[in-house]
């Protein structure tokens, strides 16, 4: 289990719980967080579940792979940190973590 901590693009913030194995998007999607849309259903193929990791994360939850990076093109407003929640996965070390929504998807 890990905390995760969703902060919209108002600036309100949910903390839910997230299963190790589970992914950030499905746990948003579990827990009604808004700002998530998850089109694909996690097959890294829509860029509708984009977050923002906050700074102090970025390092532990990593760089995105290849594949998401070209899918991060079609994201929208894009950071350097960037990620598709559908491809970081709850692990102990990610207790905690802070992402932040965009206002807007795709
Ligand atoms: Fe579609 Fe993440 S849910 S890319």
């Amino acid at each position: 289990m890990a905390q995760i901590t969703f902060i919209d693009s108002a600036g309100q913030a949910r903390t839910v719980q997230g299963d190790n194995g589970a992914t950030v998007m499905e746990t948003a999607i579990r827990n009604g967080v808004p700002e998530i849309e998850a089109e694909c259903g996690g097959a890294c193929a829509c860029a509708t579940c984009h977050v923002y990791v906050e700074p102090d994360w970025a390092d532990k939850v990593g760089k995105p792979q290849p594949m998401e990076e070209d899918m991060l093109d079609f994201a929208w407003e894009v950071k350097p940190t960037s990620r598709l929640s559908c491809q970081i996965k709850i692990k102990p070390e990610l207790d905690g973590l802070v992402v932040r929504t965009p206002s807007q998807q795709g």
